[in-house]
């Protein structure tokens, strides 16, 4: 089987492809044929070598595709089963703790940049109906974490106005999600190019951020003043400011992303005195992804994909996604 691994201390050019015998899945095991898989900032943090991994680990969380065999124990799946892979393998559900978040594919274990990939069962769920394997691929880090964020932490609701901010695949994720609950949305981005298609996705409104840097206070203005109900807060310290003057007393705020960085000064008065609720957000359990998973089978929704590459090009891949100019999934197909 083909497959790549990341040897230390990381680079593009580090990306090796190697050819090795496929795994066997012991008790508890299923052994998957993965068919794609797609890239997320994390695994451009680790290809890149500024979170670094152990020589030789196979990268990528996010991969779909079909179960070849499973091992003894295994009732959930069966051979010929479309799965899709868990970020969290032992979050079932519930609250996060430390010995459920402890292990992540490609990152403290191997992950599913492989033509084979032999992982407990639970480390997949079944693909939603009819998704092709690129589809289903694009699920497992951004999509659970647009789900946590505004339906399992957020609870919206119909009716409620969601903020997304720019558009990376959380927010393209959590516009469709909160198109199907019955929200309305507003969308902004630095791109009019962008914008016009986020229009084409179902945003209500849109706002370019670059041409207007007090794009808090023009979302509250589309509220007739009164604020926004929920915001997936993407950016970090350039952002977090603009996204509380958009809330509406006692709003939300999904904590989500770094996009401007890792460390933010925040008014804690304006949080306080507007009873802001915010929640950090660590993608989410699999009982999440399940969850997500009927949503998007009873709602036919689809992820937007940008473009796909071989798993030969995974750096070509990674160069592509680093340029941020994409609008959606950047994924690999094997
Ligand atoms: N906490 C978690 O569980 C979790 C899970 C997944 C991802 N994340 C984090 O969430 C963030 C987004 O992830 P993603 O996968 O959606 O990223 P992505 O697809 O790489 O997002 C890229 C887009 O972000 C937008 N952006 C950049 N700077 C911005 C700014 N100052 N204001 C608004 N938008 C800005 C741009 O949109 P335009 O081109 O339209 O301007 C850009 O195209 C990343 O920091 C990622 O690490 C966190």
């Amino acid at each position: 089987m083909k497959l790549v691994r990341l040897r230390a201390p990381g680079g593009l050019d580090r990306l090796e492809l190697a050819e090795e015998y496929p795994p066997k899945p012991g008790p508890g095991d299923v052994l998957v044929r993965i068919r794609a898989c797609s890239l997320n900032m994390r695994d451009d943090f680790a290809v890149q070598g500024k979170t670094p991994l152990a020589d030789g680990r196979v990268p990528l969380s996010d991969g779909a595709g079909e179960v070849i065999a499973v091992g003894s124990g295994v009732e959930a799946l069966k051979p010929g089963d479309h799965v899709v892979s868990v970020f969290y393998p032992f979050w079932l559900n519930g609250d996060m703790t430390p010995s459920t978040r402890r292990d992540v594919p490609g990152d403290s274990f191997d992950g599913v940049a492989s033509e084979y990939v032999c992982m407990p069962a639970q480390a997949f769920t079944k693909a939603p109906d009819g998704y092709t394997h690129v589809e289903a691929a694009t699920l497992t880090c951004t999509a659970v974490t647009a789900w946590r964020g505004l339906v399992v932490c957020g609870k919206v609701k119909l009716g409620d106005t969601v903020l997304v901010l720019g558009t990376g695949s959380v927010s393209l994720f959590a516009l469709q999600f909160a198109k199907a609950a019955g929200a309305r949305v507003i969308a902004t981005s630095s791109s009019e190019e962008k914008l016009e298609r986020l229009g084409r996705l179902g945003a209500d409104a849109t706002i370019n951020y670059k041409a207007v840097p007090d794009w808090g206070r023009a979302a509250r203005d589309l509220t007739d003043g009164r604020g926004v109900d929920h915001v997936i807060e993407v950016g970090g310290p350039a952002t977090l400011a603009q996204s509380i003057t958009a809330c509406r007393t006692g709003g939300h705020i999904a904590l989500i992303g770094v996009l401007t960085g890792f460390a933010a000064e925040v008014s804690i008065p304006a949080l306080f005195s507007n009873q802001i609720r915010i929640n950090g957000i660590s993608i989410g359990s699999r009982a999440d992804q399940e969850d997500m998973i009927r949503a998007i089978d009873v709602n036919h929704l689809k992820p937007v994909i940008d473009r796909r590459f071989p798993l030969r090009d995974i750096a070509a891949a990674f160069r592509h996604y680093g340029a941020q100019k994409h609008f959606g999934k950047v994924c690999l197909e094997l």
